[in-house]
C-alpha cells in the first residue's frame, strides 16, 4: 500500500501556537505520518501556548488516528524577524514579553536544533505579519510595509540559509502563501499581498539555489481561508470563507488538515520530483475567473 512515511524523521514547524492554524494541522498529518514533532513559537504567544498545552487544553486536537496524543516533544522561542541575538534591539530584550527566555533569533535557534537533535528532515514556514494589514496598500506606511516583507517573506530566506547545513540531502521544506499575491483581495493589506508575492517568487529562486547546495526541496501551498488566530486578526475572515464555501469549484468547507495533509505529501519523499511549486490547496478556488454568487449573474 501507497503511504506517506516520515517514521522517526524529525520535523520543525515554525510558526506554532495554538491548535487553530495551519501550523498545527501540518504537525498533526507529520506526527499521523510519524514525525517527531518541534516547534517554533513566537515569543510573545510562548507563555499561554506552553501552559494551555500542558493544562490539557489542546488534548482534543492532539488525538492522532490510532488514539495517542501528538506529542511535541521540543519548543523553542523563534522571533523570525531576527537573523542573531546581535541584531535585536534593547528595547525587545528588555520587553517583558521577550525577558528571560531562551535566545529567540533564527541563527540561535538553529543552533540550539542542531545541539538537540542534529538534523532536520522538514522545515516547515507557516508564520506571518503585517501590523498594518488592514490598511489599503496606498496608506500603508514604508515602515509597515517593510516589516510585513521581513516577517512574512525575509524570514523564510533566513530560516533556510541557517536550516539548510543541518538537512539532510532529500529533505524538504514548504511555506504556506495565499491568492492575494497573485490576484486582488481587498482588505488583505498593508503589504501582505507583496510579501506573498515575494515568499512566491523566493520559492522558485530557492529551490534552485537549496537544491544545488543540500538537495533539499522548497514548496510553498496557497491555502484557502481558515480562522485561524491570525486571520481573524485581518477582520473579515469569515466573510472570505463563505465567499470561497459558495464560489469555489468544490462547494464545500475547507479543513486545516486538508491542508496538512497536502504538506505531509509534499514533505514526504513521495514528492521526491517537487521543488520550486506553488500547489493550491483551496477547494480550487483560484481556478475561478467569477463569482458565481455574484448577483449579476443570477
Ligand atoms: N488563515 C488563512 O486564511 C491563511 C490563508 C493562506 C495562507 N495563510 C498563511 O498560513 C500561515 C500560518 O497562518 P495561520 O493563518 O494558520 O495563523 P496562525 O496564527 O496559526 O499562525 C501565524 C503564526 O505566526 C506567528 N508569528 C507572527 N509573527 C512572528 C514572528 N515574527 N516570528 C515567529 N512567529 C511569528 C504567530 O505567533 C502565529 O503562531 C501564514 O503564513 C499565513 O499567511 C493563512
Amino acid at each position: 500500500m501507497l503511504k506517506i512515511d516520515l517514521k522517526g524523521k524529525v520535523a520543525f514547524i515554525a510558526g506554532v501556537a495554538d491548535d487553530q492554524g495551519y501550523g498545527w494541522a501540518i504537525a498533526k498529518a507529520l506526527a499521523e505520518a510519524g514525525a517527531r514533532i518541534i516547534v517554533g513559537t513566537w515569543p510573545p504567544a510562548l507563555k499561554i501556548f506552553k501552559t494551555a498545552l500542558e493544562m490539557g487544553k489542546y488534548d482534543e486536537s492532539r488525538k492522532l488516528s490510532n488514539g495517542e496524543l501528538m506529542e511535541i516533544e521540543s519548543i523553542y522561542p523563534l522571533d523570525a524577524v531576527y537573523d542573531d541575538m546581535d541584531s535585536v534591539p534593547a528595547e525587545i530584550l528588555e520587553n517583558k514579553r521577550y525577558k528571560g527566555i531562551d535566545p529567540f533569533a533564527i541563527a540561535e535557534v538553529a543552533e540550539r536544533i542542531k545541539k538537540d537533535y542534529g538534523e532536520i528532515d522538514v522545515l516547515v514556514h507557516s508564520l506571518a505579519n503585517g501590523p498594518e494589514v488592514k490598511n489599503d496598500l496606498l496608506e500603508t506606511s514604508r515602515q509597515g510595509y517593510l516589516a510585513a516583507m521581513s516577517a512574512s517573506a525575509y524570514s523564510f530566506v533566513s530560516i533556510l540559509r541557517h536550516f539548510g547545513p543541518i538537512m539532510p540531502a532529500g529533505s524538504a521544506t514548504v511555506s504556506l502563501t495565499y491568492l492575494a499575491s497573485e490576484r486582488v483581495i481587498p482588505g488583505y493589506g498593508g503589504g501582505m499581498s507583496s510579501a506573498k508575492a515575494a515568499l512566491e517568487s523566493d520559492t522558485r529562486t530557492l529551490a534552485w539555489e537549496a537544491g544545488q547546495k543540500w538537495k533539499v526541496r522548497v514548496n510553498t501551498i496557497s491555502a484557502g481561508a481558515l480562522a485561524s488566530r491570525a486571520a481573524k486578526a485581518i477582520g473579515f475572515i469569515d466573510k472570505m470563507k463563505l465567499y470561497a464555501d459558495k464560489n469555489a469549484p468544490l462547494n464545500k468547507d475547507l479543513h486545516a488538515m486538508e491542508v496538512g495533509n497536502t504538506a505531509a505529501f509534499l514533505l514526504s519523499d513521495l514528492a521526491s520530483a517537487i521543488s520550486g511549486t506553488t500547489i493550491y490547496v483551496d477547494n480550487g478556488l483560484h481556478a475561478m475567473g467569477v463569482a458565481i454568487d455574484s448577483p449579476t449573474l443570477v
